[in-house]
């Protein structure tokens, strides 16, 4: 792990106190994911309804090769929330890059994953930083600007709303010189039963994912949350192409932090995620509005799962 860091707020605090305290209270899905969250969020990955993981993987696989022609080998990977670092590590093999440099919101949790890639690949030029990328983000200077194939799986791109995630996309696209490429997946518009059940399994993983959110609020802002005070919802917003995921206070309680204190009624929710669905043709067109030239477009039969290929020029 690298201590050069491209981007990390001033203070999370701030933000956590100024989202409690709004009307309607939010705090931002990037806290879901300390070391536990990212744990849990792994263990999300393997379940039954939790399609995405899955789907992907199988849509990587089958398109490997169509994918290797297009972008070719001996590229620096960059992984934009790279979590435990398995998606990209399935591509090495084939793209045989020359660096693989990861950037993560959990810095810990991508340390460890380091390590185990560097143990396992002692040959690739490793690097990993905590970042947090929905902020203004950039590569620091030690990492090549030629050849950048950058990586975005798991449908992460969901989290912001569709403006930001241009604007996201826009910032990648700067990242990149005119030989750079994005490959990234999206998941898709489908039923709202498939949706639903996979925010809300039967195991009630998703909901640890999502009642952990306040354990790791208690640490950042010294706050009170008692998890037993709160449930999981997650519901599809057909209106808005998202699903969205809240707590919900099951009794009238309080909240305090140094500094300030919010109320609750009971049934009263707190945002805690947005993750939207896309049709292929909007995705692509996000894409090109970002600036991107959209290459390819591979998925599953069922249409579940999209893999996009984008090249910057
Ligand atoms: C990591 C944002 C892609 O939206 O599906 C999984 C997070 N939340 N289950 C998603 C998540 C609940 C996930 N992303």
């Amino acid at each position: 792990m690298q201590d050069t860091e491209p981007s990390w707020p001033g203070d999370p605090r701030t933000e956590l106190a100024a989202g409690l305290s709004a009307p309607a209270a939010q705090i931002a899905p990037k806290y879901f994911y300390d070391r536990l969250g990212s744990a849990l969020f792994a263990a999300i990955c393997q379940l039954d309804e939790y399609y995405p993981t899955r789907t992907e993987r199988l849509v990587l696989a089958a398109c490997l090769e169509a994918l290797a022609e297009l972008a070719g080998t001996q590229r620096t990977l960059v992984d934009l929330g790279a979590g435990d670092c398995v998606k990209a590590e399935r591509l090495f093999a084939r793209l045989q890059p020359r660096g693989y440099v990861a950037l993560d919101i959990s810095a810990d949790f991508l340390a460890a994953a380091l390590a185990r890639l560097r143990r396992e690949h002692p040959e690739l030029a490793l690097g990993g930083y905590g970042c947090d990328l929905t902020t203004r983000w950039s590569l620091p200077d030690e990492v090549p600007r030629d050849g950048r194939l950058f990586l975005y799986p798991g449908s992460s791109i969901g989290n912001f709303s569709p403006d930001d995630a241009c604007a996201f996309l826009e910032r990648v696209r700067a990242n990149a010189e005119a030989d750079g490429q994005l490959l990234i997946g999206v998941d898709l518009v489908k039923d709202s039963a498939t949706l639903a059940a996979a925010y809300d399994d039967a195991l009630g993983v998703t909901a640890a994912f999502n009642r952990n959110i306040l354990l790791h609020v208690n640490r950042l802002l010294g706050a009170d949350f008692a998890i037993a005070d709160w449930r999981h919802v997650a519901f599809f917003d057909v209106a808005h192409s998202r699903i969205e995921m809240h707590l919900e206070a099951l009794r009238p309680l309080a909240v305090s932090w140094p500094g300030g204190e919010r109320k609750f009624a009971a049934g009263e929710r707190i945002h805690t995620e947005n993750s939207y669905k896309y049709r292929e043709k909007e995705f692509a067109a996000l894409l090109t509005r970002a600036g991107w030239r959209s290459v390819r477009c591979w998925t599953d039969p069922r249409r579940w799962f999209a893999v996009m290929l984008a090249r910057a020029d």
